[in-house]
């Protein structure tokens, strides 16, 4: 069995895609696409079937080469059953998703993503919906350390 990664930020539209997608490519080039799976959501309904943001997509391509395929969709309860891990990029999106657990059975698989980051010492992926291009440039900056940070945790497991 495939261990599943679930990212999730507010909208499903620029840092849990951006993470999902920078996640892919990376599982890939470490020919572990068999092993890691991974998708994104969002904890609001705001943008349900929207694909990523282009701002956020300009970005991603600029700075990576890479696209960022997706479609929206509201995190739900079950997520937590079909998950092994949960990474919120902010500690809002942190409490919203504990906020839908409250025996806090689930407790334990729920993370904030910039736990794995190694260069940076901040502690959440800032929202860059309401800023300019700088604001979605460090988004990727800060998930491509947040996703190697990731990925060696879960081959030294
Ligand atoms: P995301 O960014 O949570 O990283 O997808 C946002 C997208 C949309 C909104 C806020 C943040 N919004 O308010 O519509």
């Amino acid at each position: 069995m495939p261990y599943k990664l679930l990212f999730v930020c507010l909208g499903n539209i620029c840092r849990s895609p951006s993470a999902e997608n920078i996640m892919y490519h990376l599982i890939e080039r470490a020919g572990l696409s068999e092993s890691i799976l991974c998708d994104s959501a969002g904890t609001s309904s705001y943008h349900i079937g929207s694909p990523p943001d282009r701002r956020m997509s300009a970005a991603a391509t600029q700075k990576l080469g890479i696209k960022l395929r997706g479609s929206a969709r509201q995190f739900q309860k079950s997520d937590f059953q079909d998950f092994d891990l949960i990474l919120a990029m902010d500690r809002e999106n942190y409490k919203d998703i504990l906020s839908l657990d409250p025996t806090g059975l689930y407790r334990q698989k729920v993370r904030l993503m910039c736990d794995f980051c190694s260069k940076y010492t901040i502690k959440e992926v800032p929202d860059p919906y309401y800023g300019g291009e700088e604001g979605f440039n460090q988004v990727i900056d800060l998930l491509v350390d947040a996703c190697q940070g990731l990925l060696k945790h879960l081959r030294s497991q």
